[in-house]
């Protein structure tokens, strides 16, 4: 079959209202198999296991990046994203400009949309830093023979990229864990949200992280979000956080430096809860909202055990640090 075609009929399943998890765990496997077809080779045979250590943090092994379809809730809710921040910028342009820093080998989250859009409305620029996963994108998106689209390629780290090609009607960036940690999400934003103007919407919209409780005890009528307790956000990236555009302005240059923030947990909200934890929240764009354990990128990261806690309180001091290991740094007192 035309691999076009089956393109557009293996990844419409992303585009339905309603969720049928088993129709959406066969679609996966069709795009990931074509997806395999297309660049030619099995993932896990050639030598893309080792990650990238920079400075900002790592850059995943190719077969770890293509393995992120599966992470089925994120798949579908980055595609819809994309889709709806498509539809809200297209009709006002003759045509638009989209970004994708980090790719991955199949540009897994964009790829379903092109074929769905005029080639003479979007304009695509790829960036992908691992010269292994940047080779087999660059014979997929031959082998799917795209040459009537605008799409330019780049072997760039997007964490220095510079926009000399105008600025992006939507930059989409899916490189990160939970809790925003090892990857370099945070770094690749900056450097983009410092060179962009209002106008431009980044895919994710918001990332949240909160400090809260959980308990590790379920009953079979608590779904898994009744277990958890969000006492404050300790961090957020998004183009309206105020501290993100405070440090934009403030800080253009210079290596970033968030704040300290101070939660103090009081004896009362400890009760019923066993553990200190990270939870992370993910606004793709408008209502494509990845809750809270509904996808690796937002599984709950636990910090301390507190079942034998004694205290009155307890004082957890956080700061954001980008470094080769960038994670959410915490104190407990
Ligand atoms: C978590 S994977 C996601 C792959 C794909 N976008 C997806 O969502 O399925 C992140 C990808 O971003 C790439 N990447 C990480 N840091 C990068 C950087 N600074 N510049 C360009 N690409 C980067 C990695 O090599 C990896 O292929």
């Amino acid at each position: 079959m035309d691999n076009k075609k089956e393109l557009i009929r293996v990844t419409s399943e992303y585009f339905e209202n309603s969720i049928d998890y088993h129709k959406l765990l066969k679609a996966s496997k069709e795009y990931k198999n074509l997806l395999n077809k297309l660049c030619g080779q099995e993932l896990d045979k050639v030598t893309g296991k080792d990650n990238i250590q920079l400075n900002n943090g790592m850059a995943l092994g190719t077969l770890w990046a293509a393995m992120c379809i599966d992470d089925l809730i994120r798949t579908r809710k980055f595609i819809r994203g994309i889709n709806k921040a498509i539809k809200e910028k297209i009709n006002n342009k003759e045509s638009i400009h989209i970004l994708y820093a980090g790719t991955g080998p199949f540009a897994t989250l964009l790829l379903p949309l092109i074929l769905r859009y005029s080639k003479h409305k979007i304009r695509y620029t790829l960036l992908e830093i691992n010269p292994i996963t940047f080779k087999i994108l660059q014979k997929v998106i031959s082998e799917l023979k795209l040459g009537a689209y605008s799409i330019t390629l780049l072997n760039e780290d997007a964490t220095k990229y510079k926009l000399t090609h105008g600025i992006p009607d939507i930059i989409i960036s899916e490189t990160m864990q939970s809790a925003l940690a090892k990857e370099q999400q945070v770094s690749i934003f900056f450097n983009l949200m410092r060179q962009v103007n209002l106008d431009s919407i980044f895919i994710p919209k918001k990332i949240k992280i909160y400090l809260g409780l959980k308990t590790t005890e379920s009953s079979s009528e608590k779904i898994q979000t009744q277990n958890y307790y969000k006492e404050k956000k300790v961090f957020e990236i998004s183009k309206e956080d105020s501290i993100c555009a405070h440090l934009i302005e403030n800080q253009p240059h210079k290596e970033i430096s968030f704040p300290k923030i101070k939660t103090i947990i009081t004896k009362e909200k400890l009760e019923g809860f066993n553990q200190l934890a990270l939870f992370t929240e993910i606004q793709v764009f408008k209502d494509e909202v990845i809750e809270i354990n509904k996808s690796g990128l937002t599984t709950p990261l636990i910090i301390k055990d507190i079942s034998n806690n004694s205290k009155d309180s307890i004082t957890i001091k956080t700061q954001y640090k980008i470094c080769n290991e960038p994670k959410l740094d915490y104190k407990i007192t």
